[in-house]
């Protein structure tokens, strides 16, 4: 069984070059996403091979993007916020792909068009059970075993955009306590809870 983690970057640029100095301002919160990509993907020496991290990344005036980083293929990532966003910059800097092209631009990791609506409707497609966090859902204290995979939606310092909880009325809405905690921390949660 293979975890997904959708992460939504309301404000983090789609394009363009990343002020790697400056992380948390004008690239809009991307130091959130990346504490997230962090606690989903690395072990303390190694990469989980059952994770696919999907950013979709919102920000600027350009259509969305989507990167993927699948867990059992790729490499030459370190657990280093300042060393992805180096990686996600060079990305930021080419084309988008063509609508339903995902793109390999580094072993193991994908950059695509599309935002959270394409997400949804490709688990939907893999028979992936989708859930997304939020503290008014349902309390979890232990995920049950799934048969098939299962996919995550966690939002980041911003709550999910109206938009965003139309598209996700169709998936089920847990929580992990009765605090807001951040991302990362739900993240590890999920992990500890389901190893
Ligand atoms: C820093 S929180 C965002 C808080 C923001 N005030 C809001 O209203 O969504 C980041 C994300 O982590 C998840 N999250 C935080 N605390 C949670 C909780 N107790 N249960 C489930 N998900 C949680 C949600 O997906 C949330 O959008």
């Amino acid at each position: 069984m293979s975890k997904k983690f959708a992460l939504i970057g309301h404000r983090v640029p789609s394009h363009g070059k990343l002020n790697l100095n400056d992380l948390a301002g004008s690239c809009g919160r991307l130091d959130v996403l990346l504490r997230s990509l962090n606690s989903a993907l690395f072990l303390s020496h190694g990469i989980r091979s059952d994770v696919e991290v999907i950013l979709h990344l919102q920000g600027g005036e350009k259509p969305p993007r989507r990167i993927w980083i699948d867990g059992s293929k790729v490499r030459g990532i370190h657990s280093d916020d300042r060393s992805i966003a180096g990686h996600l910059s060079k990305i930021l800097q080419s084309p988008l792909p063509p609508i339903g092209i995902k793109k390999e631009v580094q072993t193991g990791v994908f950059h695509g068009q599309g935002g959270l609506k394409e997400t949804l409707e490709e688990w939907d497609n893999s028979e992936i059970d989708a859930f997304h966090l939020d503290l008014t859902g349902k309390k979890i204290d232990l995920i049950p075993k799934f048969k098939n995979n299962i996919g995550f939606v966690i939002s980041d310092d911003k709550p999910f955009s109206d938009d965003e909880k139309n598209l996700l009325s169709r998936t089920k809405k847990i929580s992990v306590g009765d605090q807001w905690i951040q991302g990362h921390s739900v993240i590890s949660i999920i992990h500890y809870n389901m190893d």
